[in-house]
């Protein structure tokens, strides 16, 4: 269904920095008038310095999502989740490689990638705040080709899907925002696409609506309706409960594959002992000790929290204990819980999936 084959790119964007007040620098121009002097410019007064950066969103990605499978994509803020969903909605183009969508070449034929797909984004950017939820969805029906009766048959259709009766006279500004979301959810079904494309769609929804969307797009889309899925979110519960696999991407790359319950198998009888004190636990505490994997340790107001991640459980939780009460360490809090896809991301990365993005600039 979706062929990702050896994509990357590389976005350019310009970074600026106030240098200083143009009335301490002597120059002529408009003050008004954007104007570039070398690497310097002038706007309003003021004097920037201009430096071009260039971002590796993503490195050679290669992918195959296949029909009518939900497939998960997870990652840290700035892996590149929303970078690759553009490009596969036709609304970035790669800088290299190859996307098909059911063979349509994204680059080269976006028509039919258009019409095949639907792209929930977590922005409420995807309406038109002054018109109402259903005018939005006749007007884009009608965008996609369908008569207006048609138009008019699905909008009501999913207004009813989706609970909207009640609101769907009223102006698109003047819903809540997990409202809101839901009519982008029917905005991006309106033409009955074979492919949705969901990047960061549930933000906003209470937990009933929540359980619902999953509820809607496991047994509805994907089971009755064949559809296949791309989802992209940070919530890991989404992720675990209904994608068929998940892709773990970090600083652009996919660094993992497989079902949820693979990737967690990699992590086998493995548990995370989490700790909390006032006092810093060094990792040279735990030397000699087998079955201790990596430590990781942050510290947020004066309390210091560590994950160690150990095999065996019990066992071992408690030899890491006693070394700590030998260091006279004082434990305040600790609990042991078994590996989820979070802990799998820290383990292949060294970082949290809260972690801001680093090191990709280039
Ligand atoms: N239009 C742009 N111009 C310059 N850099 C950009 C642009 N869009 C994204 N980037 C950069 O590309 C990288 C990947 O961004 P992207 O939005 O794809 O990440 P993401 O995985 O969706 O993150 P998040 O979880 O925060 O939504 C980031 O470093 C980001 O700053
Ligand atoms: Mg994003």
């Amino acid at each position: 269904m979706i062929e990702i084959k050896d994509v990357s790119k590389t976005y350019v964007s310009v970074k600026r920095r106030l240098r200083l007040f143009q009335k301490d620098f002597e120059l002529n121009g408009d003050k008004d008038e954007e104007s570039t002097i070398s690497e310097t410019y002038v706007k309003k007064g003021l004097i920037f310095k201009k430096k071009i950066k260039h971002t590796h969103a993503l490195n050679k990605i290669k992918l195959r999502i296949r029909h009518g499978e939900i497939f998960g994509l997870l990652g840290p803020n700035g892996a590149g989740k929303t970078t690759l969903t553009k490009i596969i909605s036709t609304l970035v183009l790669p800088e290299s490689g190859t996307i098909l969508v059911n063979n349509h070449d994204v680059s080269t034929n976006p028509t039919p990638v258009r019409t095949s797909l639907g792209l929930v984004t977590g922005g409420e950017r995807s309406l038109y705040w002054k018109m109402t939820p259903l005018e939005n969805l006749v007007f884009f029906g009608r965008l996609y080709h369908l008569s207006k009766k048609e138009a008019e048959k699905r909008a009501l259709e999913l207004i009813e899907k989706f609970k909207l009766n009640d609101k769907k006279d009223e102006l698109v500004q003047n819903l809540s925002t997990g409202q809101k979301m839901k009519v982008a959810f029917c905005r991006a079904l309106v033409h009955d696409p074979p492919l949705l494309l969901i990047d960061e769609a549930e933000r906003g929804l209470d937990p009933r609506a929540s359980k619902e969307f999953r509820k809607f797009l496991k047994e509805e889309l994907q089971e009755k309706q064949g559809k296949t899925i791309l989802l992209c979110t940070h919530n890991m519960e989404i992720l675990d409960e209904l994608c068929d696999r998940i892709a773990l991407i970090n600083k652009g790359s996919i660094i993992a594959l497989g079902t949820p319950e693979r990737l967690k198998l990699s992590m086998k009888q493995k548990h995370i002992l989490n700790l909390q004190s006032h006092q810093h636990i060094p990792k040279d505490l735990f030397d000699g000790l087998e079955n201790v994997g990596s430590i990781s340790s942050k510290c947020e107001d004066e309390f210091h929290f560590t994950d160690i991640e150990i095999e065996n459980g019990t066992e071992i939780a408690n030899q890491v204990l006693q070394r700590i009460y030998d260091a006279k360490i004082k434990v305040d809090e600790f609990s042991l819980k078994t590996a989820t896809l979070e802990d799998v991301f820290l383990k292949l990365t060294g970082r949290k999936l809260d972690d801001e993005a680093e090191g990709l600039d280039g």
